[in-house]
């Protein structure tokens, strides 16, 4: 698992103009790829994100028997295996830095009657796996080998998977889907009720593969999941759009940096990953949906962002789960807005490929900007420009390390991080796109 330390460093240059597309949903990518693993017959998936954290899910896919083949650039084939399918694996499943294929697989796997090892990088090492193996070991999981629930740990899957009733305790999508895909080798119904609603990606990739799934919307904002076990999955084709978790960054540098205007072209709209755009509205952010038609089901827009003038604004914890993963960059948008930017609710921001919430209130405290933590908030003081000069550690997260760099190419003085690496999990290409839009970015 060695890899080459890469420093990069960004600086202040000219506007931001162009035109970019920036790779496909990394949450998509993991589903298609996993839900095409367990269908019958072979799945044509367009668009997938070749990052690192979805090539480690195929190849561990392909460890437990099903076939999977790259024709072209995010073009590959999938011969699925069938629901409970899969084979004993010979080698351990190693997700790298991949919370998400991780734990997903987790609940792939605690359904079928084979052992498998799962482990992953310094990072994932640390990360929580208990709250997914808490509601697999009631549906008939055992845990043979782990040390306080991390990684590396051992799984045996049930032999007579049980459906389960479950209520997260915690908003997270990847425990949902964990629950959702053991309960696909479960008889009966698998019920998940949210009280908050996360990311719909495994309903919508589940319906789309054939299996009958229902969801409920509760009045407050919750859901209740019902999903029919042991269907047969039909082979699919999946268009997979512009995931907007990666659209995020170039669309907060074009509105910091003066005199920008871009387009991101085919970013998805789904309502439950678009808390930041509704953020940087209220903001006062200039962007503008061109030509919002359907890609693969989900709504996508070409986005027109102009550099313009930010307020301070109040993010209310409720718009947490529609915009977790994109702190580290709001935080940066906050630190180049005019007042004060509160952003409520963060605890699970500690428990990412690092702890985002002190890492991200660094990153600003090491450019000159003033950055609290007051219990699981984020305060940040903006006053129009962060000054910079600061070397970031990036503790191999790739959102803090693109976060930083975006910084740095609108601060008074260049900002350096001290590995750029990690970026390649999520968002291979991001300063080849950067570059082209304008940005100066040197290693
Ligand atoms: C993801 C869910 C989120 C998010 C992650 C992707 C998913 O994690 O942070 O990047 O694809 O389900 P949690 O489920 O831990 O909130």
């Amino acid at each position: 698992m060695g890899y080459i330390r890469s420093p990069l460093t960004a600086r202040r240059g000219g506007p931001l103009k162009g035109f970019a597309r920036v790779p496909g949903d990394k949450s998509i990518s993991h589903r298609a790829l996993i839900l095409g693993a367990l269908a019958v017959g072979e799945t044509r998936i367009g668009g997938l994100l070749e990052g690192e954290d979805v090539l480690n899910t195929a190849k561990v896919l392909r460890a437990l028997g099903a076939r999977i083949e790259r024709d072209g650039e995010g073009v590959w084939r999938v011969h699925g295996v069938g629901v409970a399918g899969f084979a004993e694996p010979a080698q351990v499943l190693d997700f790298g830095n991949s919370g998400t294929g991780c734990r997903l697989m987790l609940g792939a796997v605690a359904g079928c009657p084979i052992a498998a090892t799962f482990d992953g990088d310094a990072s994932l090492r640390k990360r929580p796996m208990r709250r997914v193996l808490e509601p697999l070991q009631h549906i008939g999981a055992h845990v043979l080998e782990s040390d306080d629930g991390r990684l590396p740990l051992r799984l045996a899957g049930a032999r007579d998977p049980i459906p389960i009733m479950f209520t997260p305790p915690v908003p997270s999508a990847q425990l949902k889907s964990a629950v959702l895909l053991a309960g696909l080798c479960a008889p009966g119904e698998t019920v998940v009720i949210e009280a908050e609603a996360t990311r719909d990606h495994t309903e919508k990739m589940l319906a789309h593969f054939g299996a009958d799934i229902t969801v409920e919307q509760a009045a407050d904002g919750g859901r209740r999941i019902t999903l029919a076990g042991q269907p047969e999955l039909a082979p699919q084709r999946v268009a997979i759009p512009a995931d907007p978790s990666s659209a995020a960054f170039p669309l907060i540098a074009a509105l910091i940096v003066p005199g920008s205007d871009v387009i991101l072209e085919g970013v998805m709209m789904n309502p439950l990953r678009s808390g930041l755009i509704a953020t940087l509205i209220e903001m006062g952010a200039a962007i503008e949906r061109l030509a919002v038609r359907d890609e693969g089901g989900e709504e996508v827009a070409d986005l027109r962002v102009r550099h313009g003038a930010l307020r301070g604004v109040e993010v209310p914890a409720s718009r947490a789960p529609s915009m977790i993963d994109e702190y580290p960059i709001l935080a940066v948008a906050a630190a180049s807005a005019e007042g004060t930017t509160a952003m409520r609710g963060l605890k699970e921001l500690r428990v990412k490929e690092s702890d985002r919430l002190a890492g991200t209130a660094a990153l600003l405290r090491a450019n000159g900007v003033e950055a609290e933590i007051e219990g699981d908030d984020l305060i940040v003081r903006g006053r129009g420009r962060a000054p910079g000069g600061g070397l970031v550690t990036t503790d191999m997260d790739h959102r803090i390390a693109m976060a930083a760099l975006v910084m740095g190419l609108a601060s008074d003085k260049p900002v350096a991080v001290d590995d750029a690496s990690f970026i390649a999990t999520s968002f291979p290409g991001f300063v080849e796109l950067m570059r082209g839009l304008g940005a100066e970015l040197e290693a």
